[in-house]
């Protein structure tokens, strides 16, 4: 797989970037260790270089399963993580760094990312400045070698800016969730950052497997994204047949078509979730999709049949 650099960094990464919040089990239903680190395993030789994952994702256990899964070949790797919006105080962020490096058994993480912007969730609104001085004093120390931050808009970017180096952006991003195209990802592009799409495959919608009126299991977190909603339906759907032409033609299925759209957006890799090996194999094999300018002008056409109807909230769930 042909990498890409991070950023402004010396960093290089896999265009397709395999995602672990499953691997946390938390907030997902049925997900099994063995199958985790074998997708994790099944990502890593099917090319995929670059992981990402969270503290808050299972309370460390994706982050543990991630360094079990790497193990022995941690130094071929890019492991990205995320400190959450509850421990962004100077102490806690370099408490949360000393915990993620354990779980992940390395003495360095190549990207440390602000996971929500402070003051989310109800938590403290830590001020920036006291966010990037540990930051970027784990960076001195060699234990994070780029900082990011993760579902910033501009302002906040802006302001983030003044503090300290932001290589990335991570917010969420695919064919059918665009918010983020009308300001922070101009951002991103204007001062070279790369953009890490989570949600590319819209948590599954665009792979179209979750027909009319699916219903998740108790505790899978999707019966709160708002894409899953009854009122998009009827429009999800027809955007899904009208994309099924064009994933048959290139013989690809359609969450590779979706994770393709993704890639081939500027400054744009794709963080793919699967819950086992065929899933992960599945998102690599979709580096090698090539769209032309058609191709993506019919998509872009297409998907805007969804985003036109939603409104400007960027974010994804009904939280
Ligand atoms: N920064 C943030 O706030 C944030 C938020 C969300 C996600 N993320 C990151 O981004 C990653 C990806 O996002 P996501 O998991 O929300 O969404 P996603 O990648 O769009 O969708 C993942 C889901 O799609 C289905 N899927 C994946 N590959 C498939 C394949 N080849 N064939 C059929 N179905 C497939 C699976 O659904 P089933 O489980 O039903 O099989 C999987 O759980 C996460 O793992 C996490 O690392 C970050």
């Amino acid at each position: 797989m042909e990498l890409r650099p991070l950023g402004t960094s010396e960093i290089q990464i896999s265009p397709i970037i395999m995602g672990t919040w499953q691997a946390g089990k938390a907030m997902w239903t049925d997900i099994d260790d063995n199958e985790s680190q074998k997708a994790i395993r099944a990502a890593f030789d099917s090319g995929i270089t670059t992981f990402d994952t969270a503290e808050v994702y299972g309370n460390g256990h994706s982050e543990r399963i991630l360094g079990r899964a790497l193990a022995g070949v941690r130094q071929d790797a890019v492991i990205a993580t995320k400190v959450f919006s509850n421990h962004l105080k100077y102490d806690q962020i370099l408490a949360a760094c000393e915990r993620s490096l354990k779980n992940l058994k390395t003495d360095y993480i190549d990207l440390y990312q602000v996971h929500w912007p402070p003051g989310s969730f109800g938590h403290v609104a830590v001020p920036m400045n006291e966010i990037f001085k540990a930051l970027k004093e784990l960076k001195a120390q060699g234990k994070i070698r780029a900082i990011g931050v993760s579902n910033f808009n501009r302002q906040q970017m802006e302001e983030a800016a003044q503090y300290g180096d932001i290589v990335s952006l991570q917010p969420p991003y695919s064919l059918f969730w665009r918010q983020v195209d009308s300001e922070a990802a101009p951002y991103c592009r204007e001062n070279g950052m790369s953009i890490l799409a989570y949600s590319p495959m819209a948590q599954g919608l665009l792979t179209g497997k979750f027909g009319p009126g699916h219903a998740f299991k108790k505790g899978d977190h999707r019966s709160s994204n708002r894409l899953f909603q009854p009122k998009h339906y009827a429009r999800v759907q027809n955007a899904l047949d009208q994309l099924r032409p064009m994933a048959d033609q290139k013989a690809v299925s359609l969450g590779q078509l979706a994770l393709a759209w993704v890639m081939a957006q500027p400054h744009t890799c794709a963080i793919a979730g699967a819950r086992n090996a065929d899933q992960a194999r599945q998102n690599a094999d979709a580096a090698r999709i090539q769209l032309s300018d058609s191709d993506l002008a019919t998509m872009d056409k297409i998907g805007r049949t969804v985003t036109d109807h939603l409104d400007d909230n960027p974010v994804l769930w009904k939280w």
